[in-house]
């Protein structure tokens, strides 16, 4: 996606700001207090751990899933001309979007512990799923390039829409019109549609990057102008970072461009630890728990010690000894009962033969012997499979 390795800087070339291109020489610039105006540039590859698809991730991104819409192309559910002639399937899709259903991630966090240290500039975020001002960033340090769920209105006249009748609208998955009875345009959520322009809070601050000292991209194919240039906008020896899946734009092209190519969330926690900051960041985060923000306590033992991996192995040993003890118990139990019954079948049977009672079918007692086997080998068997499942992956090697 946009990659193009043959701009990458050439590795001799040494840096002019860094003392090297790795993350320890980011936080140490960090730590000496070098990066005081940070800008930070999102995509939606930040929210991905939340549970929210990105765009274009080959399987598992939202474009690649839409084949239930009938979409000439995928792109075309965000195309304002495709819209207006079938706005189904946007109103489809948004119900899914819709912000109020997912946690922020440590990464999310990660931005709003940039903002309480009194480090971040601004973060340009392309994301519409809100989840940076859930994480606590305040609005005036976020641009949201591409809009957001935040307000509604008619694509014709502009005029406003009530967000209870368009959260009605998203719920029921229907098209909502224009509460103007004369213009009756359809309406739509306030993110950015190709075809649209950016809301001027995009070009007041476009200039920005310019005036940071260390900027951080993450979670962003860099697919989208004019967003995808807004890395370019930064001095040529600022430090760039980029934690992403994958190298993409023209990230990498410049002495002090480091490349963090790794989940996000797993970037900002070593970032985090090497300024010195992973517990903040951690403590941070949690805030952001569902039963953190309704005052709950920690629902697990909120009380209880954490356990160090060797007690909950421990744990999980005595578990599985006291569940085979159990099982073998069991089969004990059964053998016995079987035994009994067997005998007193075979009894019955001698009996009647001898004239004594009715005839009773053998292959009752057959079928409860071999049923009676199966359940009996199995702990030795397979038994284990369910607690650790590679065995069964071993197995099939
Ligand atoms: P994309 O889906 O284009 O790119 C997401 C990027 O994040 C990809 O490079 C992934 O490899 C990477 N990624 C995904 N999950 C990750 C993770 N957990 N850790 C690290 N990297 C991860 O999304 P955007 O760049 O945000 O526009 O897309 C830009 C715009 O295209 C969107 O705002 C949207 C879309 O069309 C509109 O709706 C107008």
């Amino acid at each position: 996606m946009g990659q193009d390795e043959s701009r990458m800087v050439d590795e001799k070339t040494p840096p002019q700001t860094l003392k090297s291109r790795t993350l320890d020489a980011v936080a140490e610039y960090i730590r000496d207090g070098r990066a005081r105006r940070i800008v930070v540039m999102t995509g939606a590859g930040i929210s991905t751990s939340a549970g929210i698809p990105d765009f274009r991730s080959p399987d598992t991104g939202l474009y690649a899933n839409l084949a239930r819409l009938n979409l000439p192309y995928a792109e075309a559910v965000f195309d304002i001309g495709y819209f207006r002639g079938n706005p189904l399937p946007f109103y489809t899709l948004a119900q899914e979007l819709y912000p109020g259903n997912y946690r922020p991630t440590i990464t999310h966090s990660f931005i709003n512990l940039l903002h309480q240290k009194g480090l971040l500039l601004k973060l340009f975020t392309q994301n519409i799923d809100c989840l940076e001002r859930e994480a606590g960033v305040p609005d005036d340090k976020i641009v949201e390039a591409h809009g957001s769920f935040a307000r509604q209105s008619c694509i014709e006249c502009k005029a406003p829409y009530p967000e209870e009748l368009m959260k009605k609208a998203i719920h029921e998955k229907s098209v909502p019109h224009c509460i103007r009875e004369e213009c009756d345009g359809l309406v739509k959520p306030e993110i950015v549609f190709f075809g649209e322009q950016l809301p001027a809070d995009f070009f007041e601050n476009r200039s920005l990057p310019g005036e940071a000292d260390l900027c951080i991209v993450m979670g962003t194919s860099l697919s989208v102008q004019p967003f995808a240039s807004l890395p370019m906008m930064c001095g040529d020896g600022t430090p760039r970072v980029l934690i992403n899946g994958e190298q993409v734009g023209e990230m990498g092209s410049r002495a002090d461009d480091v490349l963090l190519i790794q989940d996000c969330d797993t970037g900002v926690r070593k970032l985090a630890e090497a300024c010195g900051w992973l517990d903040e960041l951690e403590d941070l985060w949690e805030q952001t728990a569902p039963w953190a923000r309704s005052g709950q306590p920690k629902p697990e033992q909120a009380d209880e010690p954490k356990k160090s991996p060797d007690e909950q192995l421990q744990d999980e040993v005595d578990k599985l000894t006291k569940e085979i003890d159990q099982n073998l118990q069991l089969g004990q139990d059964q053998h016995t009962w079987l035994e009994n019954h067997v005998d007193n079948k075979f009894a019955r049977v001698q009996d009647n033969e001898n004239g004594k009672g009715p005839t009773a079918p053998l292959t009752t007692g057959k079928t409860v012997a071999s049923d009676t086997k199966a359940e009996r080998r199995e702990p030795s068997d397979g038994g284990l499979h369910h607690v650790f499942p590679w065995l069964s992956k071993k197995s099939s090697l």
